[in-house]
């Protein structure tokens, strides 16, 4: 029982950790980073605040939340919420997407970000 329990959480840690560092965050740790959003944004589905609802985000094409009103910036960007646009997005939303609305100064830690988007995966 302890040996198949440890061996899984070899598993867990080579999944999560090691092999793909860069790509795959930790959605625990990305809950947490997530308050720093909370003020504006759900997970939701349907519930915008300040901010749109972000279920469903990873994938989706930017702008498209039904009944809220994003700027003219973020409607035309013509961007998709892939990982990697997320990644540049939320280090720097001013500098990423020139003129979007978002009054949020980034996430300066890579490994925050990488958690926070492997949390907004699950959110679907
Ligand atoms: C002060 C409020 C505020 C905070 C805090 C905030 N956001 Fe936002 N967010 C917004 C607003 C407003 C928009 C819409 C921007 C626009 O239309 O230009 C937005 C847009 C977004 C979008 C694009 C959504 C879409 O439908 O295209 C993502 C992704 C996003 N925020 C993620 C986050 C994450 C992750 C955090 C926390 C690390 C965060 N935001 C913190 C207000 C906020």
């Amino acid at each position: 029982m302890i040996v198949r329990v440890l061996g899984m959480a070899a598993a867990v840690a080579l999944l999560s950790g090691t092999a793909f560092a860069q790509a795959a965050g930790d959605a625990a740790a990305g809950e947490k980073v997530f308050t720093q959003c909370k003020a504006c944004h759900t997970v939701q589905a349907g519930q915008n605040r300040v901010g749109p609802s972000l279920f469903g985000v990873v994938g989706r094409p930017a702008g498209t939340v039904e009944g809220f009103n994003y700027s003219p910036a973020m409607k035309s960007s013509g961007m998709t919420w892939t990982p990697e646009n997320l990644d540049k997005y939320l280090a720097d939303p001013k500098g990423a997407m020139p003129g979007n609305k978002m009054a949020f100064a980034g996430l300066k830690k890579p490994e925050d970000r990488a958690n926070v988007i492997a949390y907004l995966s699950q959110q679907k």
